[in-house]
């Protein structure tokens, strides 16, 4: 009996107080797993709140620390912006900016500069067509760190066919914006292409990464809140994942403005860790385009 005394208390002095607990919760554990049909339901209850609080408790805090601001960027001035026959000849996606639209975007990414400071860490998040891998090549050459630059397929322009014919022909092009007006602009899809409907459905899936990167625990823990996301995207889909984030009615869409070229979006985060919509950033000299 003794022998046994002298093992335990032997053992017990070499373990810190912190392991003791461990091995206690892991013996409760292990009993419990053994014995479960003999445990009250009520001890599981109360077992399955606890670690619903903790779970809570931790995702909580993981939103405080996503980052400042998000920032939603549309591209400068594409060739075919000024010139849509360009359309109608080449693929959307290989679309490239102009000299003025490069100048654009360039300006823009030193307004951000001004805007954020050139020492957050940034996250882009950019549409895989040319326009939009251009922009924000210019943008970047205003910040010194980059944390991740990641081409996003899901956040590309509404496909409006492949190769659109229709622009071609003013009295076609006249036609297919009348039907866009009945149907409304949700709703209307393009021959060969999508809807704004859509293009709202991969934006919502797109949106659901963005958070997850956002509240990934290895990256905010190293980063914390000196992050900023910038996402370079198109137009209509920059009003999209407005209307999906703060889920807005289809009629508010409709009623949205499209932003100018390298106009931007500005979301800045609260206390809990959801965002607001903050402010727009324009360039002066800027023209509208459809
Ligand atoms: C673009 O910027 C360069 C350098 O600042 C300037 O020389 C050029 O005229 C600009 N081009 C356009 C089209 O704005």
């Amino acid at each position: 009996m003794e022998k046994i005394h002298n093992f335990k208390s032997k053992i017990l002095s070499l373990m810190t107080s912190k392991q003791i607990f461990y091995s206690i919760a892991i013996i409760i554990c292990s009993s419990l797993y053994v014995n479960r049909r003999k445990i009250s339901s009520q001890l599981y209850y109360y077992l399955g709140y606890l670690s619903y609080q903790f779970e809570t408790a931790a995702y909580k805090y993981k939103k405080t620390l996503r980052p400042d601001k998000i920032i939603i960027v549309r591209h400068g001035e594409s060739q075919a912006n000024v010139n849509d026959n360009l359309y109608a000849e080449q693929p959307d996606s290989q679309i490239e900016l102009t000299q003025n639209g490069l100048n654009q975007s360039f300006k823009i990414g030193q307004l951000l500069k001004q805007e954020i400071g050139e020492n957050k860490n940034l996250v882009f998040f950019v549409s895989p067509y040319q326009r939009a891998q251009q922009t924000a090549q210019q943008i970047i050459k205003s910040f010194p760190k980059v944390e991740k630059m990641i081409t996003e397929p899901r956040i590309r322009e509404q496909e409006w066919g492949n190769l659109q014919k229709f622009q071609l022909n003013k009295q076609e092009q006249e036609q297919v914006f009348i039907e866009r007006t009945l149907v409304g602009r949700f709703y209307y899809r393009f021959k060969q292409g999508e809807s704004a409907s859509d293009v709202y459905d991969r934006v919502s899936l797109f949106l659901e990464s963005l958070f997850r990167e956002m509240d990934s625990y290895s990256q905010a823990a190293k980063y914390g809140q000196n992050r900023v996301f910038i996402i370079v995207t198109h137009g209509m889909v920059m009003r999209l994942i407005l209307m999906r984030y703060f889920k807005q009615h289809i009629s508010d869409f409709e009623k949205m403005e499209n932003p100018l070229n390298c106009e931007c979006w500005i979301l800045q985060k609260d206390q809990k860790g959801l965002y607001k919509f903050n402010k727009k950033i324009k360039l002066e000299q800027d023209q509208t385009f459809q």
